[in-house]
């Protein structure tokens, strides 16, 4: 019997991948007819959107448009696709903003709220949510970091491909934003974002790449800036040769809101829909360089194909009728916003505030009842609802604490020593004194990077001031990115809720009032002052050249190079239980890189409260051609234990977890050699720790062009026979006494060459021509890093 069902399991899963193939085969049909009918005008117009939020239809044929919005956190839709929406948008659920989400770790949360988003898209007939942002958190000064992720490509990359999953599940798509390099706001416009090739790699394509090769975004959003001296909208490089053929991508490219500056030059490098529609003289430069040669008509149809492709998706998956259950989704806003709530200190346990411990409670902070919830510019949802700290604390906990309510300052940088005075009194009066501080709305802004990474002086003297009078003192923050805090050695609890969205007030006292144990670690580091970031020099850049040159040392891969000691590192946070890391195993001490390594670990809750753990696994190359970051996050998992109870924690490691990207190559190379696998609780408690052995089995090509070195010549064998045979032996006259030619020549004198200089070292004898023979010869060779 049960062998029955496994083969009718079977057969309907043949059926049903057959059926898949067909409408497959349909639509591609349907997409060549309907192409062979269009002029090359109308084709010119899909590359192009018909206003503010929607893509052009064709009647003749037709052929739909389709709504798209923004995001990321909450659904921004404007009462109609040609109006900006700012101000007179749909309410929605605003959710906790990114840099939120990340604190959370958790990557089935992160997707379920990519359901909740996918549904309110429906809701609202809108076919594309304009997110998620997945570009690296460079410095603490930049303007849109509320909007981003984290500092680490591979967290950043993952809740993107998890928010990506959720959203696409409900039949609607999303645009992975903003690709790439897109990192600084101040001239935004026309940034160059110059870094070197394998920084570009390692570093800000990775996101991208994770989030397109496990969720296959229907769109990707072109970025304002220009990488490497091109325009985002404009880079054959990173649109066609990245992005497709070597991740695959099947969607298309839409640009960033007036992103475009050559029109035809992003058809060439493979940018599908500018946005939004402003006139018709991009599509008319468009027909004209087909007619008079300067652009393929195949290029163009190619492109018009992908576009069709995910506008008749995006309708065909179009759902009748749902209605966006505000409760439900205000209910999981706060859940999610309970999850990303970080503790970064709770001295002498004085949190969570329990009855036993105190009666009197001290809520001090315009914030308090005037929340903090989001971010500034085109993401700024309207909330369905928004919650009150200090009305929830009344109603939920009223019966059972007593709490005054001070305002401790205004909304101006202004130090209000009235106001302190009065706040004062009533926290010398409480038993604790919960300070709800934070960034005000205009310190982070799409548009603008901060100048200084501090709080108002407004809430940093209130905070001094009332540790003075208070020795159960609280910081409750609300900020989307690091912050100093001066205060931190004179208070005992800080509390980073980040803009928790509108219920993110539900989700602070809840955590206050031990309801929910903080589990939210740092997705950035948070540093002592501005002067120790890594991009401090070079940031916002001059002149529209923003230089990268701490280069892949980015985040906690810069203090940990430097050795320096930021106020709170990359994946810390506290809770209100602790737990033990025991058990270390990995499945080879020597492994081939095509083995894969599984690493297993046993984490115990060794407190009384029920609690999650982050757990963090970071590899370590001991010895590296290449300069390597001290360690690299490569996997992590949010567990949740029971006191007393202990589980395992498995991960599965796989080559490029062990790889570089070499830039000369432009190959990731996993090199021979002994590993560090640093399993912890963040990046700077490392708990266990194990080596291993890796043996490359890579066939890496030797020489790459003119510049490849003598010295990577000379380590080979094969290729050290041929260098001989092609440098003169009138060299030997050059030897001092008692060195070998081999030492002499190759060892020092030529060796820190490029091969191209060869002509001169040697007088003409070996000519251009003799040096290019060379590196012919030289092309099959390889060898094994
Ligand atoms: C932002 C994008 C946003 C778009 C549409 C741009 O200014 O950079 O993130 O999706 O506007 O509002």
């Amino acid at each position: 019997m049960r062998n029955y069902i496994i083969i009718g399991i079977l057969l309907l899963g043949v059926i049903s991948l057959n059926a898949q193939d067909k409408s497959n085969e349909d639509m591609k049909q349907k997409i060549e007819d309907l192409v062979s009918k269009m002029t090359l005008e109308e084709k010119a117009s899909l590359c192009s959107g018909r206003d503010d939020w929607s893509t052009k239809p064709i009647e003749r044929l037709d052929i739909p448009w389709i709504w798209v919005s923004d995001g990321p956190h909450g659904l921004r839709r404007a009462p109609a696709t040609n109006v900006p929406g700012y101000g007179d948008q749909l309410p929605a659920t605003c959710f906790p903003t990114a840099s939120a989400l990340a604190a959370t770790w958790d990557l089935d949360l992160i997707e379920k709220l990519g359901v909740a988003l996918g549904e309110e898209c429906q809701a609202q007939d809108v076919n594309v949510l304009l997110g998620p942002g997945v570009n690296i958190k460079r410095s603490v000064l930049a303007g849109r970091n509320f909007e981003f992720f984290s500092e680490d490509p591979i967290l950043s990359g993952e809740l993107g491909a998890a928010f990506i999953n959720g959203v696409q599940s409900q039949g609607v798509g999303t645009s992975l934003k903003h690709y790439v390099a897109n990192n600084v706001e101040t001239m935004r416009m026309y940034n160059n974002s110059d870094m070197d090739i394998r920084t570009l790699h390692e570093i800000y394509l990775r996101p991208f790449e994770i989030a397109v090769k496990k969720a296959q975004p229907w769109t990707v959003m072109a970025c304002y800036n220009r990488v490497q001296g091109i325009y985002g909208t404009e880079s054959p490089y990173i649109l066609t040769e990245v992005l497709k053929n070597q991740w695959g991508f099947e969607g298309i490219v839409i640009s960033d809101w007036f992103a475009v500056v050559d029109r035809v030059e992003g058809i060439k490098a493979g940018m599908h829909i500018e946005m939004p529609g402003v006139s018709t003289f991009n599509d008319e430069l468009i027909v004209e360089a087909v007619k008079n040669g300067e652009l393929e008509a195949s290029v163009l149809d190619a492109l018009v194909k992908e576009i069709l492709q995910v506008v008749l998706k995006a309708k065909s998956l179009e759902k009748e009728g749902v209605e966006l259950d505000a409760q439900a989704h205000h209910a999981f806003a706060r859940q999610v916003a309970a999850e990303a709530a970080t503790l970064l200190k709770n001295d002498n346990k004085v949190l969570p505030i329990t009855k036993k411990k105190y009666k009197k409670v001290a809520i001090i902070g315009e914030f308090a009842n005037n929340p903090r919830f989001q971010g500034n510019g085109s993401s700024e949802v309207k909330p369905t609802q928004l919650d009150k700290v200090l009305d929830i604390l009344n109603q939920e906990y009223g019966n059972d604490f007593k709490f005054t309510y001070s305002q401790g300052y205004s909304l101006t940088d202004d130090v209000d020593y009235s106001m302190i005075a009065e706040a004062k009194e009533a926290a010398a009066k409480a038993d604790i004194a919960l300070v709800f501080a934070g960034l005000p709305l205009h310190y982070e802004s799409e548009g603008i990077d901060r100048t200084h990474i501090d709080l108002p002086p407004s809430h940093n003297k209130l905070i001094s001031e009332i540790a003075l009078v208070q020795e159960n003192s609280v910081v409750v923050l609300t900020n989307g990115s690091a912050i100093t805090m001066p205060w931190i050695n004179e208070v005992d609890g800080v509390l980073e809720t980040w803009l928790g969205g509108q219920a993110g007030a539900g989700a602070t006292a809840d955590v206050l009032f031990g309801k929910v144990n903080p589990s939210g670690k740092l997705a950035e580091t948070f540093p002592m002052k501005l002067e120790d970031t890594p991009a401090f020099f070079n940031f916002p850049g001059e002149q529209g050249e923003v230089i990268y040159g701490e280069r892949i040392f980015v985040g906690y891969r810069y203090y940990d190079e430097k050795k320096m000691e930021p106020l709170f590192p990359f994946g810390f946070g506290l809770s209100y239980t602790t737990f033990e890391y025991s058990d270390l195993t990995v499945s080879a001490k020597n492994i081939k890189d095509t083995d894969g390594l599984v690493v297993t670990m046993n984490i115990k809750n060794t407190g009384e409260t029920k609690g999650k753990e982050i757990v963090q696994l970071y590899v370590k190359d001991e010895e590296s051609t290449l300069q390597r970051p001290e360690k690299e996050l490569k996997k992590f998992a949010k567990i949740e234990l029971n006191p007393g109870e202990t589980k395992e924690v498995s991960f599965e490691l796989n080559t490029r977890d062990f790889s570089y990207f070499d830039g000369h190559r432009a190959l990731w190379i996993a090199e021979s050699g002994a590993f560090d696998i640093l399993v912890g609780a963040s990046s700077r408690d490392i708990k266990l720790q194990e080596t291993i052995q890796l043996q490359s089995t890579q066939i890496v090509p030797l020489a790459y062009n003119e510049y490849t070195f003598f010295r990577e010549y000379w380590d080979n064998k094969e290729t050290r026979e041929l260098l001989k045979a092609m440098v003169p032996q009138w060299i030997g006259n050059f030897v001092p006494e008692g060195k070998s030619l081999d030492d002499a020549v190759f060892n020092d004198f030529l060796i820190d060459n490029p091969i191209i200089k060869l002509p001169y070292v040697t007088g003409g004898e070996v000519d251009q021509q003799g040096v290019k023979d060379f590196i012919e010869k030289c092309k099959g060779i390889t060898y094994t890093p």
